[in-house]
């Protein structure tokens, strides 16, 4: 049967949402089985999500793959998240060139293996011409280490020469992030219920609503992802000042 008209046409998705893929290690225990499987399920979940992110017309994805303090798992757990990133690009890559897919990486690539290296390097030289989406994995990613990174870069340039410090201001200090080139995200969403930020996104997320929502990360999908769209609209975004959605 067909449906009625919507009064209105549905709001648009916001430009940029960022994810933090959590409770993957809750799901498997779920089901009596070993945390990688979660992990692995969670892939999954992430195909779904590109792919309706895409459908809904958002411009930048950001999702927290690993993270720089994930190396304190145990090394079975860590090597099968490094696997997880071999085999989703592996599979995905073709098609996300194809399909229009802007594949970047954030995140420490000093210390990751060459293999890695590489595969990151492949992804976002083949991609880079691609505007439809921008899929930004944060991997070896942590929002202290990255500030850290980027003051690090700006004091030597300040040292050559480059640039006075007094120059440095919120504006020019941005540059030297990874996301040097990208607009904050919109919307972040935290799924399986827990209520933290974990370092992913500091300085980024300043404005940022924040939606924590109560699904594992391998139960989420489009629906999931439209619901934290409808509460993301019921925000008002102030910025700081008085008006709302004045940036
Ligand atoms: C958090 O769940 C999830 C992670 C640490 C890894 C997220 C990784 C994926 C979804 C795989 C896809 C990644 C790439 C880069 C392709 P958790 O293990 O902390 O779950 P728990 O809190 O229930 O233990």
């Amino acid at each position: 049967m067909a449906q009625p008209a919507p009064d209105t046409a549905p709001a648009p998705a916001p430009r940029h949402i960022a994810i933090i893929m959590d409770g993957n290690g809750r799901w498997a225990k779920l089901r009596s089985r070993p945390r990688t499987f979660g992990h692995a399920e969670g892939v999954e979940a992430l195909r779904r999500t590109v792919e309706a992110a895409g459908d809904l017309g958002v411009e930048y994805l950001t999702v927290f793959g690993f993270s720089t303090e994930n190396w304190r798992r145990p090394i079975e757990e860590v090597n099968a998240l490094f696997d997880l990133l071999r085999l989703y690009v592996a599979r995905d890559l073709d098609r996300l060139v194809r399909e229009g897919v802007r594949v970047r990486i954030i995140g420490e690539r000093n210390g990751l293996q060459a293999d890695i290296a590489s595969i990151i390097n492949d992804a976002e030289a083949r991609t880079r011409h691609n505007d439809k989406l921008n899929l930004i994995i944060a991997f070896n990613y942590g929002g202290q280490d990255e500030l850290a990174r980027a003051a690090r870069r700006a004091a030597e340039d300040a040292v050559a020469g480059k640039i006075a410090p007094a120059d440095i201001n919120p504006d020019t200090f941005a540059k030297y992030l990874d996301t040097a080139d990208m607009p904050p995200p919109d919307l972040l969403i935290r799924t399986s219920g827990e209520l933290r930020l974990s370092n992913f996104m500091l300085w980024q997320a300043a404005y940022t609503e924040l939606v924590f929502v109560d699904v594992l990360w391998p139960d989420f999908n489009k629906d999931a992802l439209q619901s934290a769209i409808a509460e993301y609209h019921r925000r008002e975004r102030r910025f700081g000042g008085s008006d709302p959605a004045k940036p």
